[in-house]
């Protein structure tokens, strides 16, 4: 079975052509490929004709590579109008006509209190859902639980995560593949499937937090207790480096940019006051600066990035909860000293993130791909395509309980 992840990013339209084995469920990268284009800005896009053109070219280079047709496609959806609100609810379950005030709890409960804490989080009509997910339950006093069947209580009570955007911005992602004819697709948002691809089902459950560092936006998804707890979309990315670095060096925008991925790092300590680098294009008199300069300016636009990062995972109080190294990746985080400088700013331990669970036929699998692999991986674990596949069900009680509220929500 052919699958397509398409990461329509700010810059770049990257796409992995993935197969997956129907037995073992394993994914397999048969092609990547990517382009520019200027259809999108901070992770939405703002020309969808420029969007489908460039949709056609990345297309058509991905079905020449096989005979067969693509079965499913998974785009991803980004940028700041995609929003997240918790609802909360709480129930009954008793009723007059029971003798018992404790009831034993049942699908149909579990059903209405989803529904109920999920009208708590729409805070506006013209929003349309991308992802809910339920977070905990609890039952009366009793410690949360992520499963409340057959137990029994009073009330039960639950919260839902729920992410939404514009009507408008869905339709806009959707018209794209649909001017292709393709309607077997699925929108997951980005910072979800980018964070996928570096982490396991041991991570969620212990806790992980996950920084991806794009071109023009930067995300942050949260996993606890094997739930996910937080996905954002910040619209600040190494872009902003670049064009800072462009404007203090005084030269073209391609030879900040080569200076960024060669020369900088984002850790100024490791920098040499003393080394020079050669500024070609520039307008400064001399055309060179010491490295240690090159790294000021690099840091200090990093450190503002992680700034916002920090703030976010702070407001939920993460820090104090999740003890796993925090994992950092995207292909802004190829800069040198990223991971050094957020180490020091958050004062916890920061590790690279690397691929899991998705092997590659073709091209090594670079963080240039995490989306788009990741997005095939998010389809295959959350079972996106395989409604009324009963083989692909064939899991464990937990999972198919997972899947039950999903699909009664
Ligand atoms: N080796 C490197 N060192 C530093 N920065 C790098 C390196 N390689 C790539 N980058 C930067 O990563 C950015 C590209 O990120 P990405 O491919 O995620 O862009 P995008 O998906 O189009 O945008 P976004 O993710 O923000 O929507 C560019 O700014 C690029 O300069
Ligand atoms: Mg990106």
């Amino acid at each position: 079975m052919y699958i397509l992840g398409i990461d329509f990013g700010s810059k770049y339209i990257k796409t992995a052509l993935c197969v997956k084995d129907l037995e073992t469920n394993e994914i397999n990268v048969l092609k990547l490929f990517k382009i520019t284009h200027k259809a999108s800005k901070y992770g939405t896009i703002t020309d969808l004709v420029k969007a489908k053109e460039a949709f056609g070219q990345v297309l058509e280079k991905m079905k020449s590579e096989i005979s067969e047709p693509i079965e499913f496609y998974v785009i991803s959806i980004s940028g700041e109008n995609v929003s997240s609100y918790s609802g909360t609810s709480t129930i009954p379950l008793w009723k007059p006509e029971n003798e018992d005030r404790r009831i034993k709890i049942t699908g149909s409960h579990v059903c209405d209190v989803l529904k109920a804490a999920k009208m708590t989080a729409y805070n506006k009509d013209d929003k349309v859902e991308l992802h809910s997910i339920s977070q905990d339950f609890q039952i009366d006093d009793q410690p949360p639980t992520q499963n409340p069947i057959d137990m029994a209580g009073v009330k039960l009570k639950s919260t839902v995560y729920v992410i939404q955007t514009e009507k408008s911005h869905k339709e806009n992602i959707g018209s794209i593949l649909e001017a292709f004819s393709i309607e077997n697709y699925k929108i997951v948002y980005s910072p979800l499937a980018t964070a996928e691809t570096v982490i396991d089902e041991e991570d969620k459950e212990a806790g992980v937090i996950v920084i991806s560092i794009g071109d023009q936006t930067t995300e942050l998804v949260v996993y606890l207790n094997g739930v996910l707890r937080m996905a954002k979309v910040i619209p600040f990315g190494s872009n902003n480096i670049t064009k800072d670095l462009k404007i203090l060096l005084q030269t073209d925008f391609s030879t900040a940019n080569q200076i960024k991925k060669t020369k900088a790092t984002a850790y100024s300590k490791d920098a040499d006051p003393l080394k020079i680098i050669q500024i070609a294009n520039s307008s400064l008199q001399k055309k060179e600066v010491s490295e240690q300069f090159v790294a000021k300016i690099t840091e200090a636009r990093l450190k503002e990035i992680y700034e916002f990062v920090t703030k976010e995972i702070y407001k939920g109080a993460y820090q104090k909860t999740i003890h796993s190294p925090i994992i950092i990746t995207g292909p802004g985080s190829k800069l040198k000293g990223a991971e050094k400088l957020f180490s020091e700013i958050n004062n916890s331990k920061t590790i690279h993130g690397t691929v899991l669970g998705i092997k590659s036929n073709a091209d090594e699998i670079t963080e240039d791909y995490f989306t788009a692999v990741g997005l095939v991986k998010y389809a295959i674990m959350n079972e996106l395509f395989s409604e009324g596949d009963n083989e692909d069900r064939k899991k464990s009680i937990f999972e198919r309980f997972k899947q039950f509220i999903t699909d009664l929500i």
